[in-house]
């Protein structure tokens, strides 16, 4: 692929590490209904590979999607919803799953918001996690890879909406975006 610097994370190993994320959370959620919660458009291709490997029988999905203002003109430090869940979470348990936690911001906000409507439990499950750039403080219960300080793309991450769909995790190339 053109833009791709180098591959970070390749395909037999994400898929590794999702079955046992996938297994962690099975054991961890045993006998309780679970509602995962998929942060839209990122994090589409972890969920699919992730939801099909927890083997709970009370396993229900949702998506979100939200914005957030951090950098640049809005600086009131908000979250857009684009689009809510479909159902109430009052009295369940939640896992919010991301494609990447980065400066923290985005997920912090939205536990903030969701949090509000009384869910018995809300934890966060994401493929990366950059921890180097984490400006917010925030719990995230299950991490599948810790990312250096680059720009990454791939397994649902994009750079003006392109990548989401390759299969590994790739460095993007400094002079796609240093133009
Ligand atoms: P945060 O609010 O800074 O944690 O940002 C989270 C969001 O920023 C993610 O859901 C991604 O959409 C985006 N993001 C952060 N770092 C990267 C990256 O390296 N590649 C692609 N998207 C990223
Ligand atoms: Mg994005």
């Amino acid at each position: 692929m053109n833009g791709v610097e180098k591959i970070l994370i390749d395909e037999e190993s994400l898929s590794k590490r999702v079955r046992e994320l996938a297994q962690q959370i099975t054991e961890d959620y045993k006998d309780k209904p679970l509602l995962i919660v998929g942060i839209l458009k990122g994090s589409v291709p972890f969920m699919a590979d992730l939801f099909r490997l927890i083997q709970l029988e009370d396993l229900a999905i949702d998506f979100m999607s939200v914005s957030s203002y951090n950098n640049g003109t809005v600086s009131s430090g908000r979250l857009r919803v684009i689009k809510d869940l479909d159902v109430d979470i009052s009295g369940k348990d939640v896992l919010i799953i991301e494609d990447i936690v980065d400066t923290g911001f985005t997920l912090s906000n939205l536990k903030d918001m969701l949090n509000l409507r009384n869910p018995a439990s809300l934890k966060i499950c994401t493929i990366l996690n950059k921890p180097s750039r984490r400006t917010t403080e925030i719990d995230v219960e299950y991490i599948g890879f810790d990312v250096p300080d680059e720009f990454v793309i791939g397994y649902g991450l994009d750079y003006d909406e392109k990548y989401r769909n390759l299969p590994y995790v790739g460095v993007l190339k400094r002079e796609m975006y240093e133009k």
